[in-house]
């Protein structure tokens, strides 16, 4: 029997398979047993009722999937009333994504999510690409990424605080030291990466606003050597997520140092993704004689 359990932080999660934030939701009940995942990831909700980016919102490419959603929601009153009592069927550890325009907006939302039974984690989307006028500022640079963490931190002392970083940054390494010190458990790489694609008959961009974050396996490498990067630049936990879509990929991104994983654009492709690779992982030890999973994590790091 291989143990798969991994720890982020205060939090033990049954294994180190789970959702990436926004590619999800609790109808996929209907298609698999969710409980069987390491942990369940929301969509980032916001403070307040959002309409979203003008529509195309989704231009699938030869390569990949770009996206502009633009965060659309009902906001945190009617997350709190109406999802949670939906998301609390589950047994499985629930991460709730949090996206707010301001520090002050962050830590509020923050506390009140602390308040709420059934909420596991927070994962501050700190980095959605695709919000012009705030979100993506955030993870740009060290300092606004650790003022939000710090805020985040003071106002839900107690709560495990995980925080997803931007790849459309020059030094991913110094913003995951940021927050680090500013008291995040575990930081999460990476979100999506801006890309761009034309439609040549209009000569317009095929997405409503323009750019989008792009994901699929052609990000992978760089999803990988970003969680390389920052595995090698902190302590606290990584939680890797980008182009994984087999138990093989999984394994990369644990050997890269992460110590978990999430799965975003496979889950379009095939909805029991997720399940494979959770059995893939576990086959891997399996063969390898590894009995803990949690052995791999940094396997293929360079040796201090
Ligand atoms: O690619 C993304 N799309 N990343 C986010 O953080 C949010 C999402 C959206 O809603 O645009």
């Amino acid at each position: 029997m291989v143990d798969l359990a991994t720890r982020i932080g205060t939090l033990t999660l049954a294994n180190p398979v789970m959702p990436a934030s926004g590619t999800f939701g609790p109808e996929l009940a209907q298609v698999f047993d969710l409980d069987r995942l390491g942990a369940l990831v929301t969509k980032s909700v916001t403070p307040e009722f959002r309409a979203g980016n003008p529509l195309p919102r989704l231009c699938e490419t030869e390569a990949g999937v770009l996206n502009s959603i633009g965060i659309p929601g009902k906001g945190l009153d009617h997350f709190i009333a109406q999802a949670m009592p939906e998301w609390r069927r589950f047994r499985a550890p629930l991460v709730v994504s949090l996206s707010a325009p301001t520090v002050a907006s962050f830590a509020d939302c923050a506390a009140r999510l602390a308040a709420t039974p059934g909420v596991a984690a927070i994962e501050a989307n700190i980095s959605c690409p695709n919000l012009e006028e705030d979100g993506r500022a955030f993870a740009m640079h060290p300092e606004p990424a650790a003022a939000a963490t710090a805020a985040m931190r003071r106002a839900a002392p107690g709560m495990p605080l995980w925080v997803k970083l931007s790849p459309n940054t020059g030094d991913i390494a110094a913003v995951a030291r940021a927050v680090e010190e500013a008291g995040a458990d575990a930081v999460v790489v990476a979100n999506t990466i801006l890309g761009l694609a034309i439609d040549v008959e209009t000569a317009r961009p095929k997405l409503g606003s323009g750019m989008g974050g792009f994901s699929g396996p052609a990000f992978k490498p760089v999803a990988l050597r970003l969680v390389w990067q920052c595995a090698q630049a902190v302590r606290i936990p990584v939680i890797g997520v980008g182009g994984i879509a087999t138990g093989e990929d999984a394994v990369e991104f644990l050997m890269a140092g992460a110590s978990a994983v999430q799965v975003g654009t496979a889950s379009f492709v095939s909805p029991t993704a997720m399940l494979s690779v959770i059995e893939a992982l576990e086959k891997f030890c399996a063969r390898k004689g590894i009995a803990r999973v949690a052995e791999l994590t940094g396997a293929a790091l360079p040796r201090a």
